[in-house]
């Protein structure tokens, strides 16, 4: 494909091979194998994936070199966004020190990177990822980061996860679960549900177990009511301050299928869940503000015999009589959509 997008595509895949190549082979890639390493990151993962790294002296410009050796035309290096330029037009690596993780598209080209610093905390002048500028070939809006082995994936468990970090992919995919998808960055994209909607018509939903995970999910189940009704969607909500990585680091891989099977629930047992959020349900007046939120909730429900069991469950968690619930339902027009 000798079109400029097939040329771009060819030139991130041999990027993706230098910068792996620089990660497992060479002493500039030691520190950064150790830290892959400590952080349970298999030889074989990294393989699979083929993470790599960009070396740390900014005058070290391998990548350039490398293009300018196959003498490739210099505006399609512009245009690549793998590189920065500066006021006299010249061209300079724009990843250094960073872990690469190589982005593909559907067919397993690399249109992109991420790179991720080395230290375990972000500073401020530095963000922990560091991401590929949009180009022709890369559009962060269509793009899902590992959509192409979780198609696979998806073939053989039904359904695709969905998790917020690379990390989390790549750790789940080590332990068995080869379904995982991550968007770039924590906001969903309708862009990104249909393509989810094409490949797959059950989805699962697994963000970090912190707030920001939490308004995630909130955030993503309404866009797939919204933009998929019809797509199955599943929330599995980890424990507090944890993240899928970090829970197979810490309780492994058959701990991390068990909890994945076994605590799934659907939206609207996620959204009665999530309106307790930073409620005092003690108090009367908040308890019945949340009580009109959740009948919002139910009243949506299409279900009758569903709405029921929500209903019973409701007061009975609350010790109330559930037909004051029914009569206070009957007062709620369900929401439109
Ligand atoms: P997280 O902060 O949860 O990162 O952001 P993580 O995946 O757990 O990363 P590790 O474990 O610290 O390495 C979730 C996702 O948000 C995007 C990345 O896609 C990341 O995987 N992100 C985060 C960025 O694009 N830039 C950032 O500076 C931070
Ligand atoms: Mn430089
Ligand atoms: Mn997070
Ligand atoms: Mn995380
Ligand atoms: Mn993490």
């Amino acid at each position: 494909d000798n079109s400029p997008k097939g040329q771009l595509t060819k030139l991130h895949d041999q990027a993706a091979k230098l910068y792996h190549h620089l990660l497992v082979n060479t002493e500039a890639g030691e520190k950064a194998l150790h830290y892959l390493t400590k952080r349970g990151v298999s030889r074989k993962l990294i393989d699979q994936f083929d993470l790599g790294y960009a070396v740390e002296q900014s005058d070290e410009e391998v990548l350039l070199e490398y293009a300018q050796k196959q003498q490739i035309d210099y505006q399609l290096l512009r245009q690549s966004g793998l590189f920065t330029e500066d006021q006299q037009g010249n061209l300079h690596d724009r990843f250094h020190g960073r872990i690469m993780y190589p982005i593909k598209n559907e067919n397993g080209h690399v249109i992109a990177f991420s790179g991720r610093i080395l230290a375990p905390k972000a500073t401020q002048n530095e963000p922990k990822y560091m991401n590929s500028p949009e180009t022709p070939i890369f559009n962060k809006r269509r793009t899902l980061f590992n959509l192409d082995l979780a198609k696979k994936g998806a073939r053989q468990s039904g359904s695709l996860t969905l998790f917020e970090g690379f990390m989390d992919v790549i750790a789940a995919f080590g332990v068995g679960v080869k379904n995982g998808i991550a968007s770039m960055g924590t906001n969903l994209t309708e862009e990104q549900i249909q393509i989810i909607q094409r490949i797959t018509s059950q989805v699962n939903i697994c963000y970090d177990g912190d707030d920001p995970g939490q308004n995630a999910i909130n955030r993503a189940v309404q866009m797939f009511t919204d933009n998929a009704p019809r797509l199955g969607v599943k929330i599995i909500q980890l424990p507090a301050g944890i993240d899928p990585d970090e829970y197979v680091q810490k309780y492994g891989g058959i701990k991390f299928s068990d909890y994945l099977s076994q605590n799934t629930e659907n939206s609207v047992e996620f959204h009665l869940k999530y309106l307790q959020r930073g409620l005092n349900l003690k108090n009367q007046d908040e308890l019945m503000g949340y009580l009109n939120a959740a009948l919002q909730v139910i009243a949506g429900v299409s279900e009758p015999v569903a709405q029921d069991l929500y209903l019973q469950k409701l007061a009975t968690k609350f010790g109330l009589d559930k037909t004051s619930l029914v009569n206070q339902l009957a007062k709620i027009q369900p929401p439109s959509r």
